[in-house]
């Protein structure tokens, strides 16, 4: 490939993905192509003799482009899906382009500087410690794992016990105390780490889904040793927080019975709360804790993947994730990627966490925290006052769990409207009962989105209950 072949592709990839933004605010929220249809379109077979890379991107582009779903749309609540803010694609763009290793200094040290700095600012606007260190991950389910490795190697070297060379057979029995309905990534993660999925024990929770204070005083009185704890900032059914400050309290009280204590709170959905001063009492007491996990490309709104693990104790965080190979160069002082996350090779990801943040600010970012409650709330006041909905969680923050009542008519109408491609929805099985879930956690979305979309809800719901 000569070197003007760059601008061909460019020219090619710049105008689809600018058609692609463009298109958000209107076009439909998801393909309405089948399987076998999104085959046909793309298995256009393998040559021997490989093909011009710009007519490969604008081949890609025409039939990929329009099966992808929009999940930048201000119109897409399903699961917990971020949108994409305007500063983070461009630096994407940039670490696509500039394609560095960035799992150490010496190989990529520009990016990985704006990797420690984007921590830094986290740390900052989070209200975390100054010296707590940060990894940033593919999602939420790397950061869980990244944190409760340090976790379990730091519970387990309290008692002596070293798991980093000596393993787990043979260890002291790990304590391993959960929420029930901890969210899934947590159990997957305590695979990983041969601590078992079904191993914790079980803290009942109140209707919100927060962790009972008073159950988990019980649990905690009756289990001795290494314990490792998780809760939640942003439960991701109902959005809610755990009593933080009851939860330090427990753990401080639990350590001071000779028991090593480690407390981590998954915060994929709404860890950023804390950035936000009209959310504080939410997380009061959160910085006492032990490790912290959150996603980028949630409530930050940059682009996938992003997830970012977040230790008090740096040495364990190091201690668990940190390689050496004898061709690396490493020790020069400066910080490498690779002692912080699992990965060897890796993305420079935090870079558009360097570039959202700075384009934010610190009100931006507490706006965008404030501004995605205030949409849900809107979409729950809308959908009670219809009469044809109820709002089943308190609505505190971008989460809202809708009940249509009538058999089916829940899936009916999410079907309809993402038929219609006006939005696309996501149910849950919320103790027992199928809800519909709404997770606002795009920029993009404004007040006009929320009120079309209820239109169509209401619309549909209608239509299905007759
Ligand atoms: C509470 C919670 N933890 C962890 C995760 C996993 O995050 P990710 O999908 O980024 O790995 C999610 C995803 O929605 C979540 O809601």
């Amino acid at each position: 490939m000569h070197q003007s072949d760059w601008k061909s592709v460019l020219d090619v990839a710049a105008q689809a993905a600018l058609d692609h933004l463009e298109s958000l605010p209107d076009r439909a929220v998801y393909p309405k192509a089948s399987y076998g249809e999104i085959r046909a379109a793309l298995d256009r077979g393998l040559t021997n003799g490989g093909l011009d890379a710009a007519q490969v991107v604008a081949e890609l582009a025409a039939d990929l482009g329009p099966l992808v779903a929009a999940h930048a749309s201000g119109r897409f609540y399903g699961f917990v899906i971020g949108g994409l803010h305007p500063a983070a694609w461009g630096a994407e763009l940039l670490v696509s382009t500039w394609d560095q290793n960035a799992g150490l200094y010496p190989v990529a040290p520009g990016v990985s500087v704006a990797e420690e700095l984007a921590g830094e600012w986290l740390l900052d606007l989070l209200g975390l410690p100054a010296d707590c260190s940060v990894g940033f991950v593919t999602g939420g389910q790397m950061a869980n794992f990244t944190c409760l490795a340090a976790a379990r190697d730091q519970v387990l070297r309290d008692v002596g016990w070293d798991v980093e060379t000596r393993g787990l057979q043979g260890a002291p029995h790990v304590n391993v105390v959960l929420k029930e309905g901890v969210h899934s990534t947590v159990l997957r993660a305590l695979r990983f780490l041969g601590l078992g999925e079904q191993a914790a024990v079980m803290v009942p929770c109140d209707a919100e889904d927060r962790i009972h204070p008073s159950a988990l005083a019980d649990v905690l009185a009756t289990v001795n040793g290494p314990t490792i704890l998780t809760v939640e900032a942003g439960n991701v059914n109902t959005g809610s927080f755990d009593d933080f400050s009851a939860v330090a309290d427990l753990a401080d009280v639990h350590r001071a019975a000779g028991n090593p204590t480690w407390v981590h709170v998954d915060g994929a959905v709404m860890l950023l709360a804390a950035a936000s001063p009209s959310m504080a009492s939410y997380v009061t007491g959160m910085d006492r804790l032990d490790s912290w996990s959150t996603d980028g490309h949630k409530l930050l709104n940059v682009a996938y993947d992003c997830g970012v693990a977040i230790c008090r104790h740096s040495a364990a965080h190091r201690a668990a994730m940190s390689v050496q190979a004898s061709y690396l160069e490493q020790g020069t002082g400066a910080r490498d990627a690779m002692d912080w996350n699992p990965e060897f090779s890796r993305r420079a990801r935090g870079v558009p966490v360097y570039a959202t943040l700075r384009s934010l600010g610190r009100d931006g970012v507490a706006a965008l925290v404030d501004r995605t409650a205030g949409l849900a709330r809107r979409f729950a006041d809308a959908l009670a006052a219809s009469g044809r909905a109820e709002v089943v969680n308190e609505v505190v923050s971008n989460q809202v769990l809708v009940r249509w009542p009538g058999e089916g008519v829940a899936e009916a109408v999410m079907a309809a409207v993402r038929a219609e491609g006006v939005a696309f929805f996501s149910g849950t099985t919320y103790r027992g009962e199928r809800l519909m879930r709404i997770s606002v956690s795009d920029w993009a979305t404004d007040e006009a989105d929320v009120d079309r979309v209820v239109e169509s809800l209401l619309r549909h719901a209608a239509a299905a209950t007759g």
